[in-house]
Parts: structure tokens; sequence; C-alpha cells
């Protein structure tokens, strides 16, 4: 389903050294496994996909069906953890049976001006995400949001137009779906922002745009068992995790994740949010950034091949394409390009990462591939949950809790006091 290749690491990790962190490896999956390591409280995540039962998966594909029988739009409102894994998923799969607007993740007035121009006469249910319930950026864009629905809809036609999805108990969003009679879903306590995609954060908005989350979180199952022991031989996902620390230790102090498929574009965003919250703090942790080629190739390539040595590159490889095209022969040839007349672009695809993996790894950047059989909903669900428990493990080698993300207050504070906040 997913492989890990990383002959492209070789002279830079030398044998040897995955045995020596092997100690640190086997701490952190028992702090992990034993729900006792820093942040334990935020590890639910880790059975999470054995544990949502397929009457939750029923009820929320007949909650679509009912929202795509009465709407032409979706609006997902949410930022972080309540946003990212709904946006990689939808444009990773693509397709879908309604479109998804995206608002509360940034405040800019132009965006949102836009936005609800764009959403004028079209018959439109929201759903509002956030596990706080507090956050600044997705509550005012609700407030908006929820104005714009009041000028088309009232009583029960209104009431069925917002969806909520937060906390069992606390939070604003809470009090104000209890107090509206708004349907609400319930982020489970133990599961952090940046780990619920696999939660009702990710699978209601994403099964009310018509997304296929029963594959999406068998996925996720697959590699729930795929990746439950502790060995680096057999668990690729522990290998990355212990690749990625050793790489740290030798001044690689960048990743940057790399695909030749624009499709990733989100789901490397995603990833950012994940590994960036998780372990950059305590004065660590790795910079995790991210290059969709062959655009970035033509902008940030020259950088990638010359500049400072202190980055790796972990590329997302899909094997099988849904669909290919093929280059066609041309009389003339004035382009000089029959060589390769004939050939589909996956081909040509595929002969550019190994020349930009090969070229990149002489220029000094070792780098690895995760390749997903498939660009589908099951795969993408197996993928989530690698870099989940990569994740974790990787941050506990690092010596730090993956599981809290202090620094992201301090702007709060700050705009908070800015604003006037009482
Ligand atoms: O990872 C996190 O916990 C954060 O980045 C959150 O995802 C983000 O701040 C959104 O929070 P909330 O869902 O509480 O609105």
């Amino acid at each position: 389903m997913l492989t890990l290749n990383t002959r492209r690491l070789e002279g830079f990790v030398v044998p040897g050294e995955l045995d020596k962190i092997f100690p640190s490896v086997l701490r952190a999956h028992d702090f992990l496994h034993k729900h006792n390591g820093p942040g334990a409280g935020f590890t639910g995540w880790l059975e999470l996909p054995s544990r949502i039962q397929d009457s939750f998966i029923q009820e929320t594909l007949s909650l679509a069906a009912e929202v795509q029988r009465d709407s032409e739009a979706i609006v997902s409102i949410g930022i972080g953890g309540s946003y990212l894994g709904i946006r990689a998923t939808a444009e990773f799969l693509g397709g879908g049976k309604l479109p998804i607007y995206y608002a509360g993740h940034n405040i800019s007035s132009d965006y949102l001006h836009r936005l609800l121009d764009s959403l004028k006469g079209k018959r439109t249910t929201v759903v509002v995400i956030s596990k706080s319930g507090t956050t600044t950026e997705p509550a005012i864009a609700f407030r908006v949001i929820k104005k714009f629905l009041e000028c088309r809809y009232n009583g029960e036609e209104l009431k069925k137009r917002i969806i909520c999805v937060t906390d069992e108990k606390k939070g604003a969003l809470r009090k104000i779906a209890g107090r509206e009679g708004y349907r609400c879903f319930v982020i489970p306590d133990d599961v952090g922002g940046r780990y619920s995609v696999l939660t009702p954060v990710g699978l209601v908005p994403l099964a009310m745009a018509g997304f296929d989350i029963a594959s999406l979180v068998e996925g996720a199952r697959k590699a729930q068992a795929e990746y439950a022991l502790c060995d680096l031989e057999k668990n690729a996902c522990y290998r990355y995790a212990a690749l990625r620390n050793i790489l740290y230790r030798q001044g690689k102090k960048i990743e940057v994740l790399a695909s030749f498929y624009p499709e990733v574009f989100y789901v490397a965003e995603w990833f950012k949010q994940l590994f960036g919250e998780s372990e950059g703090k305590q004065g660590l942790g790795i910079f995790p950034a991210s290059l969709i080629m062959s655009t970035d190739l033509h902008s940030m390539g020259q950088w990638m091949q010359e500049a400072e040595r202190t980055v790796f590159e972990t590329f997302v490889e899909i094997d099988k394409p849904h669909n290919d095209v093929i280059i066609p022969e041309d009389t003339e040839d004035l382009d000089g390009f029959n060589y390769v007349a004939g050939k589909g672009f996956d081909f040509v695809n595929k002969k550019a990462y190994e020349a930009t993996s090969a070229a990149h790894f002489e220029g000094g950047v070792p780098n690895m591939a995760i390749t997903l059989c498939k660009a589908d909903a099951l795969h993408l669900g197996h993928l989530y949950y690698f870099f989940e428990k990569a994740c974790g493990v990787s941050g506990y080698i690092l010596g730090v809790n993956p599981f809290d993300q202090p620094g992201v207050e301090a702007y709060k504070k700050k705009m908070f006091a800015l604003l006037g906040k009482r």
C-alpha cells in the first residue's frame, strides 16, 4: 500500500545508526502504546481508526445524503487542524458531489467578501468546526456567514443548514449549538487538532461533500495494524521517524516534503502543521517545508541543488495515476520533442522525479521516497496515519511533547490586547 525507499540516504546514514537510535524509538513506542508519555492525554488518535464505529459512518453518510439533496455548496469554517485535513483530502481526491468553500482560516475581508459573493443564489449548508469553540478566526467568520444564511432562511430550514463539530461540553460553539438547536458532532477529548482528520472534524464535511470516508477510515485501520510493532526493519513508519532524527542530528534542520503530483499540495500543508506544531518547541525541531514539482523545480530547484546543505527531502510519489495522457507524434517535429512521442505524461513525470532525486542526492541532499500505489481515499487514509504515528514517535525521539502547542498562544495574547479584549 505504501513503501519507503531510502536508497538515496546512502553515505548520509551509515550502517549501525538505526541500531544506535533504536532505544529511543522503543521508548517512544512505549510512551505511545502505554499512553504514559508527555502529552499522553492527546494520544487517542493512536487507536482511533479501529475505534470508529460503522454506525457513525452510516449516520454521517445519511446526513451527507440529505445535505447533497438540499444544497449546491458547502462552507467549511475552521482553521489549523479544523481546516487542513479537510482541504488536503478534498484536493487530493478531487471530484466530490458538492463544492467546498473554506472560511475562518484567514481574516481577509476581501476573501470573505468574494466568498459571500460566490455563494449568492446557491443553496448552501455550513459546517463550522472548532475543537476549543473559541478560536477567533472561525468564530468571527461564522458570525458573518450565519447572518448571511439568516437573510435567506429561517426556522427549521435555517437550523438544518448549520452543522457544528466541536467539543462535547466546552466552548462557545457548543453553547451556540445548544441554544440554537443545531446538529452537533463531537470531537474526542483525547485527539488534538492536527491529529483530528479522522474524527468528525474531517469525516463530517468530507462526507457532506461526497468523499469516500469509509475507505479513508479503512486505509487508516490498515495502517494502524501495519505500524503497530516496534521493529525498524518491518515498520516503515518507525524507520522514517528514526531516519529523520538521525539526519537532524547531522545538521539537516529542514525537511522538504516534495511531490511531482499537484494534488499533494494541501497534504503537504497538513503535514507542515502536523510536524511543525508537534516538534517545533524548546529551541528544537526540524523545519517542515514543501515543494510541488515541476513548478518549484523552476523556482526553488536552484536552492535545493546548491544552497546551504541543511536540508533533506522526502518525496511523496504515486505509483499509478488514475489517467495517463499520451504525448502525440508531430510530423514536422518543430519543437524537437518527437523523441518522447507515444510516451505517457506519467512516464516523463517519473523520469523527472528520478532525475531530481539523483541530482539532489549528488548535490548533498539526502532523500527518501514514500510511494502510494494509488491516489485514492484508501491510500490517503493510510498515509495520514503513517505521518501521524511517525510524528508522535519522532517528537518523542527528539525529546519534546509532540501533543501540545504552547507557542500558538503568543500571537493570540498580543492580538487580544490590540483588539481590546477584556
Ligand atoms: O493543532 C491545533 O490544536 C491547532 O492548530 C488547532 O487546530 C487550531 O488552532 C484550531 O483550533 P480549534 O479547532 O480549537 O478552533
